[in-house]
Order: C-alpha cells, then structure tokens, then sequence
C-alpha cells in the first residue's frame, strides 16, 4: 500500500467538501513524511495554502480545519506548529491493519512505452569501467519500470561498427596475412581483446595503418564479403563475453542486443527525412547538420552524419536507432545511460532528432553518470596500473569480499561470498548520486555492518531465520497497539511504494538505496529491542511480531530484487 498517497487522497478529499474555501485549488495541498517524527507521522501545508483565498492567517484556517482533519478515521491526533502546518499523527490500529494488507502494486495512471538504452558494450573491445554503472543504474531502472506496471525495453546499442572494428580488422589482417580471410581461420580467443588497444596505438605511429583502417572502415561498412566473414567471427567471441558479463552482474538479460550495424541499415530513410527538411550540408567533405542554435554560450559541434571519406558515424547510427525504436517499439520515452563524457553526444543527439521530427526533445532523456575513482581520487586502475576493466572491477570486490568472509572465521559457500560481493558493488553504485563521481573502496563496501550491500543481505537473512524458526500456524497481527520501534518500522515498510515510484521519476536509484539501509537500521532496531523468539515473550506478542517481520521481510525482499541483488541462504 502507498500510505503517503492514501492519507494524502484523503486530506484532500475530506478539504474538497468543506464549503466556501474561496476557490482554492485543492491540488496544491501536499502532505510530507516528516525527517524525524515526533510531531507526527504526516505534515500538510494545508493551512497555509487556504489562507490566501480565504483572506486568513494560516493559524486561524488551521483552527478550522483541523476539527474535519480530525474526523478522518485514521487520524489518533492533529495538531498545528511553526507557521501553519498541521501534523497528523496515526492511529496503531489503523497503520497495522495497512500493515496486514498483502501489498499490490497497481498499474500507472498512464503506462508507458520506455526505451532504456544501457549498458552499450562494444564488439572486440574489453568492457570497461565506464559500463559499470549503466549496467547496474540501467538495470535497476528496468526493473522499477516493470515494477510500477510499465513497459520497459532494453537497449543494449553495441559498438559493432565504427573505427574500433575497422582497427581490429585491420590488425588481423597485418597478423595473419596469408590465413585472415580463410573460412577456417580462427580467431585466437585468448588474444582477442588485446588487438583493439595494440592497433589503436599503432594506427597513432604509423599514418599508413590509419589510412588502411580508414579504408577498410569505409569498405567494412559498404559490406565487404570478407571482412564481413571476419566480422562475424569477432562477433561471436563478443556476444559470448557479454552474455558473461549480465549473468556474472545478475541483471536482466537485454530485450535487444542491437547496436550501430543494425541501425546502419535504416540510414537511407534517415537520410532521405534530413534532405527532404534540407538539413544536410557539406562541410570539409563530411555530411553534417548544424546544431547551433542563436541562444547557445557553449560550443556546440555538428552533427556528423557522414564523415569525410563517407563512412557512417556514431552519431548518425544513433540517429537511425532512434528512428529504427520509433518504427518499433514506438516508446513514449528513451532514455539513454551512460558515462557523463557522453553528454554533449546526446545533446546533439536530441537536437538532431527534433530537427528531423523523429522524436520530439520531451521524450529523450540522458543520464550521465559520475565516475568511478580510486583511493587517490584518479579514475580506477588495475593494480597494475592499466585502466580498470568491468571484470577487473567485480574480481577486486569479490576477493575483498573473501578476504572479509575468511576474517569473520564464517564458513560460506563460493557462491554465497558472489552474492556478498556482488550486493557490495552493486549497492555501492547505486546508493551514490548518479551524476557524482566516487571513491571505489572494495574494503569498505564489503563491510557487514554500515551502509553497504552486505548489511543490507545480512539483514534479509537474519528475518528468514527467525520466520524459519516459528511455525507457519502463527498467525499475524494479534494486537491493537505497537512499540514505537515497530511503529516507525511499519510506517517505513508502509513508504516503499512512493519511494519506487520517487526513484523512476527522478531517475535516482540512490532513493531506493537509501531507503533500504534506512529500512534495515529500523529492522535490526526492533529485532534488538524487540524480542520474538525468547520464552518469555507471550504467543500473541510473538505472532504480532511475526506478522511484523513478514511485511518487513516483504518489501525488503521487493527492494533487494529491485537492486539486482540476491539473498544468500546463510551468512
Ligand atoms: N558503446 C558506447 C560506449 O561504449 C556507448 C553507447 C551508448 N548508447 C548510445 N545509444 N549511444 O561508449
């Protein structure tokens, strides 16, 4: 149940019908859950919102409504402070019966049709520390959309043709001269990755291997049998290492791995909308469109939609993904994950898009996320010193999170400690403000007590234990009043929904973290000072509390999945 949306329907319901309210518009009245509650549960500014259109000061519209405020039958006390707001404090009774109620998530007003372009790994390129953060926000994201009743796809836009598949190419070419274009030439797996680096480097020495890439990208894209045929074999090896990457990461597997060759084949109808809207110039023998705008202070680059030598662009694919959703899947929104490097991209991105009537600019969204750094504030790096690698990354968290499991002297099982590690990277992400950067600390993050997964896991598994030591007849709820510890547990178990559906639409998973470590401080709160299981504690206590550990143990398992994160059996 969404408590907050429930008094709040009622508050304005119950104001509606009080006459002669001088107009007011009854929708701008909120009720806020309070940071600390001990003036009560909900707060509105009811009062102060009348008192205009009423010709009243705040106090004296308070005095009146707070009598009808009062007869609401969830109401135990309401009262006035500061400059006119009225706090409203529960009734026991009635936050247990909403307690008692199996929670259902009701579909949206309005569902929506959303794109989510995430995760973006590239073809014969190691996935980096820049994809961690898309694949784990992008996830969450995915999830609380299909949560909240809407319909969510997932883009995973490879990087399948560019110059990086040109200078892999290139590369095995000049490797293997004679075997290359062999039908059974294999390409070595264990080698693969590093081609991309070495010839980048190279083709930055040698302007005769940059000419050849560049020649090679340009016929690669006009579809050249044989480079084709090499193409799809370093495809293969890339696929496989990203279906790796989401099954060790555990997030849902992508609707569509479909990047830039797919949207390539929709460039002619892109092309044929930007002449026919004349948008399309030439500028030093590339086909550009011009972003710049009379209002813009910063630079703003055009659009490149060919290059120079004719090729397609990164820019102009995303363009014709664009379009290639549009005719597809036709979504209400897209919105695009990724580094924050990436912003000024989809800026021009969103411009072109408007400009060709694809997409108006209200329903493309970006999220540039912060960086990861090290301990010295420097983006990551392997211990070697080399950029840190999206694997790179889980190995240090998971050999911290052995390392802390071997000193706790507990003894869980290998897949038991992935979970641990996997709840410390992940919750590390997402309880970080998408747009900041911050410090990647594996012995930190994989502490058992504090704000971090593992605590969060550890709180899940200490409710499973205590509900797999009573027998399934006890049954819940038997009292009418609450300990304040159960009270301000229920009452933040009673908070999840607005807090999803606060995360979708700010687009901050940090909320939903967040609010889970606040919701395990509370739980473990009750559990310490309020016991269950001890023999002195009396049935109908007991079950009262067992029907509490349910609900709790309800949404904290709801927020758990939401985060991509898994419950151990022991730990
Ligand atoms: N493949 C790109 C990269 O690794 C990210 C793609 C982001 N999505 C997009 N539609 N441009 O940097």
């Amino acid at each position: 149940m969404n408590l907050h949306k429930f008094i709040t329907d009622a508050i304005h319901e119950k104001l509606a019908a009080i006459p002669d309210l001088g107009g007011a518009d009854i929708s701008t009245i909120t009720v806020e859950v309070p940071k600390v509650r001990n003036f009560g549960d909900f707060a509105t500014n009811a009062a102060m919102v009348l008192a205009r259109p009423l010709k009243q000061n705040p106090h004296s519209v308070a005095e009146q409504i707070l009598p009808e405020i009062s007869t609401l039958p969830f109401v135990a006390d309401v009262s006035v402070a500061g400059p006119g707001f009225i706090n409203i404090k529960l009734k026991d009774e009635f936050i247990i019966e909403s307690a008692a109620k199996k929670s259902e998530i009701r579909a949206p007003q309005s569902v929506m049709t959303i794109d989510l372009d995430y995760g973006a790994y590239n073809v014969a390129k190691t996935m980096h520390i820049g994809h961690l953060r898309g694949s784990i926000i992008g996830d969450t994201l995915y999830r609380i959309a299909r949560f909240l009743g809407h319909r969510p796809i997932s883009y995973n836009h490879i990087g399948d043709w560019g110059k990086p598949m040109a200078l892999v190419i290139a590369w095995i070419i000049k490797k293997f001269p004679n075997d290359w274009n062999k039908p059974d030439f294999k390409i070595d797996e264990s080698e693969f990755n590093s081609y991309y680096p070495t010839a980048a480097k190279y083709a930055k020495e040698d302007a005769e291997f940059l000419k050849q890439v560049l020649q090679i990208k340009k016929e690669f894209q006009d579809g050249h049998p044989e480079y084709f045929a090499l193409y799809e074999k370093m495809m293969k090896i890339s696929l496989e290492e990203m279906a790796a990457v989401v099954k060790r990461l555990n997030i849902v597997p992508f609707d569509n791995t479909l990047g830039e060759r797919n949207a390539a084949q929709y460039l002619n109808e892109v092309e044929k909308i930007l002449r026919e809207k004349n948008l399309l110039t030439i500028d030093n023998g590339a086909t550009i469109i011009n972003l710049k705008t009379e209002s813009d202070t910063a630079p703003m680059p055009p659009f490149m939609f060919y290059d120079s030598r004719g090729a397609d662009t990164y820019d102009s694919t995303d363009l014709a993904a664009m379009y290639y959703r549009k005719i597809t899947d036709n979504p209400d929104k897209i919105i695009y994950m990724s580094d924050f490097r990436q912003n000024l991209h989809f800026e021009q991105l969103f411009r072109a898009s408007e400009m060709a009537g694809i997409f108006p600019r209200n329903a493309l969204e970006s999220m540039g996320f912060g960086g990861i750094n090290g301990k010295d504030g420097k983006p990551l790096k392997t211990r070697d010193g080399g950029a840190a690698t999206l694997n790179g990354a889980i190995d240090m968290i998971e050999e911290a999170a052995r390392a802390r499991v071997l000193e706790s002297g507990k003894n869980l099982c290998t897949d038991t400690v992935k979970m641990i590690a996997l709840a410390a990277l992940k919750f590390n992400d997402l309880m970080h403000d998408v747009k900041s950067n911050y410090i990647f600390d594996p012995d930190a993050v994989t502490q058992f007590e504090g704000r971090t997964g593992p605590y969060i896991l550890y709180t899940a598994v200490r409710l499973n234990s205590i509900l797999s030591k009573v027998e399934t007849s006890v049954t819940d709820f038997r009292l009418s009043t609450l300990e304040i510890e159960e009270r301000n547990l229920l009452l933040t178990v009673l908070d999840f929904e607005r807090t999803v559906s606060t995360a979708f639409d700010k687009r901050a998973t940090d909320i939903l973290a967040n609010y889970t470590y606040e919701l395990c401080q509370m739980i473990n709160t009750f559990y310490h000072n309020c016991p269950i299981l001890r023999n002195d504690v009396s049935a109908d206590i007991r079950a009262h509390r067992i029907g509490i550990v349910r609900s709790a143990l309800d949404v904290l398992s709801r927020a758990i999945d939401l985060m991509g994160l898994e419950i151990p059996k022991e730990m």
